[in-house]
């Protein structure tokens, strides 16, 4: 018993010991770790005196926390955008590594708006006389910041909800201002560049557009930190301010934003184009949910491989194209992937558009440098590989102030591609389709002639008669040519669809068709309900009496007299 109670004391004494030592340790922790931060203090003004600024004490600004690892120690040179005098003082780093300067600019005139920049119309012929104006937006006297390591940025985001893109002018100018300046400080010569940074502070953060976030570093708040790819970032520069201009092929502006234009150099950036850039693209398409447009992508492959195109041609495809579909795909050009398609989160369940997202997949394609994105309702009459060589995002206009998403030029990335999956979510589509999504997410796009992505719609006294000779690829917007008779365009046949009706752009389509070999041709039959649904308009039409008198025509296909069994 003795023993017993002997061995508990020592235990209470040992346990008593050990809680002591440790609240021992957490105090010493404390008032050390308190003590540590005085001296800190303490030195941070004491380093503030040795600048001359008695009445100030300084911490680093939070954007030298985040790049300080990066600089390393060396000495830098600071530039400022977009910030007030009082900020100024708030933003600037003080200590003998770090210089600093404001960078001045006059700011956009406020009568400037998104409009101006994007607007639906120009005269695209810019053969007769000079190109259409754009708005000026002031840009700083660039040759006097032009050894800057680090460009901190206040971004605009008034009225940014998340919900919308924005459409901010002045947003547009900051971001402009931004990459000029840091092309400037860091492309020193052709081939010669040196690392520069940025740090942006705002809640939206700096454009996507501009700015890809496969260059973002980190982002800690509403800091985000940049180390853009100069390359890429030097023909965002180049390129004009919106649509109100076509995109300029690279190289062929002649004039390099950061010095005077040099024939010399303009060969070596050639020269450095075919040897050192040499890139992997491809035209993408994507089918999914039904084997409908299975026809359509068979005839835009052979389009393509007419056009004489030396690019890949790779079709994406969910699980609903039947194996039979793939053969003929296969056959007529395309390298076939399967994928999961994407439900529009905006689209009514059961609605036409509902799966229209799944082309967001093309982002994902990160083996390849550039795709051109192709509706599978297009065809192509003339070589398109030249748009290669415009930066992501270039489409050509649809209405307003957007683009259609028929055409366009995408740079794969996988944060793109997660980003763009994020703002599927919150981001609202005018039509609940992809092209009102992506209108939203790159507000900032460049504009392709409309020649490369000839819309068949026509409005008013338009002619339906013709297309123009310069065409390099017709949009069959309203009922595709293989859900006709190839008599005519049976957009004819029904009074709302007439504005895409053209007999010529269907007699091309066509022309395409009998080139095909058999084999391809069996894949654009009629079933027979398509034939229903043809006849079931013409007899309306007739009804009608429709002044275009197309329900006339006496109809000569031979696919109604082979109607494919499903
Ligand atoms: C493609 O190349 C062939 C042979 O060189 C040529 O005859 C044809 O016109 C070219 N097609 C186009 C659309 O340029
Ligand atoms: C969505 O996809 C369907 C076919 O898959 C197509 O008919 C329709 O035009 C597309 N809609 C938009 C808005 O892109
Ligand atoms: C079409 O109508 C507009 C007025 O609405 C007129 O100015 C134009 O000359 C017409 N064009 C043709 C080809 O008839």
């Amino acid at each position: 018993m003795g023993t017993k109670s002997h061995s508990f004391n020592q235990k209470i004494f040992t346990l008593s010991l050990i809680l002591l030592s440790f609240s021992l340790l957490i105090l010493v922790t404390f008032f050390g770790s308190k003590h540590n931060i005085i001296t800190e203090r303490l030195k941070l003004q004491q380093s503030s005196y040795d600048d001359h600024q008695p009445n100030q004490v300084f911490t680093n600004p939070r954007w030298f926390d985040l790049i300080q690892e990066e600089i390393n120690g060396k000495k830098i040179k600071v530039g400022l955008i977009n910030f007030d005098e009082k900020e100024i003082s708030e933003y600037q780093m003080h200590g003998s590594a770090v210089s600093t300067v404001h960078v001045h600019f006059d700011h956009v005139s406020k009568s400037t708006k998104w409009e101006d920049i994007f607007p639906t119309w120009i005269d695209e012929n810019q053969e007769s006389g000079p190109p259409p104006a754009c708005p000026e937006i002031p840009m700083p006297r660039l040759e006097a910041y032009r050894d800057l390591d680090v460009v901190v940025a206040k971004v605009p985001c008034e009225g940014w909800t998340g919900k919308a893109g924005l459409r901010d002018v002045f947003r547009l100018q900051v971001n402009l201002v931004v990459a000029n300046i840091l092309v400037r400080s860091g492309w020193v010569m052709p081939d010669i560049k040196r690392p520069v940074y940025v740090v942006f502070i705002g809640v939206c953060g700096p454009m996507p557009e501009i700015f890809r976030c496969d260059d973002m570093l980190s982002k800690v708040g509403d800091h985000w930190v940049y180390k853009p790819e100069l390359r890429r970032l030097k023909q965002k520069v180049l390129m004009p301010l919106g649509s109100c201009q076509i995109a300029p092929a690279l190289g062929k502006t002649g004039k390099e934003a950061w010095r005077p234009h040099d024939p010399k150099l303009h060969e070596n950036f050639k020269k450095m184009k075919l040897s050192r850039f040499h890139q992997k693209e491809a035209y993408v398409t994507v089918l999914h949910s039904s084997d409908a447009y299975v026809c359509g992508a068979i005839t835009l492959a052979q389009s393509i491989i007419l056009s004489n195109s030396t690019r890949d041609l790779l079709l994406l495809h969910d699980e609903n194209i039947s194996p039979k579909s793939l053969t003929g795909l296969r056959y007529a050009g395309w390298k076939t992937r399967q994928i999961e398609r994407i439900r529009s989160p905006f689209s009514e369940k059961g609605s036409y558009n509902e799966w229209n997202y799944s082309k967001l997949r093309i982002w994902l394609l990160t083996w390849y440098d550039k795709v051109i994105f192709i509706d599978s309702d297009l065809l192509v009459l003339k070589n398109i590989d030249r748009l290669f060589v415009y930066p992501q995002l270039s489409a050509a206009r649809n209405d307003r102030t957007l683009f259609n998403s028929g055409i366009m030029v995408i740079e794969p990335s996988l944060c793109m591609f997660e980003d763009l999956m994020v703002k599927s979510f919150k981001l609202e589509s005018y039509n609940g389709g992809d092209q009102g999504f992506l209108n939203e997410a790159f507000t900032w796009w460049h504009r392709l002639p409309s020649k490369v992505n000839y819309l068949k719609y026509y409005q008013g006294n338009e002619s339906h008669e013709s297309i123009p000779d310069d065409v390099s690829a017709i949009h069959y917007l309203g009922l595709k040519p293989w859900m006709c008779y190839r008599d005519y365009d049976c957009n004819w046949d029904v009074e709302v669809r007439q504005v895409f009706a053209n007999d010529k752009a269907n007699e091309k389509w066509w022309q395409v068709y009998d080139a095909m070999p058999e084999k391809l041709q069996q894949y654009c039959g009629l079933t027979k309900h398509m034939d229903w649904r043809i006849k079931k308009w013409r007899k309306i039409a007739r009804n009608l009496r429709l002044p275009d008198e197309h329900w006339k025509i006496g109809v000569k296909d031979p696919r109604q007299f082979n109607l494919i069994i499903e």
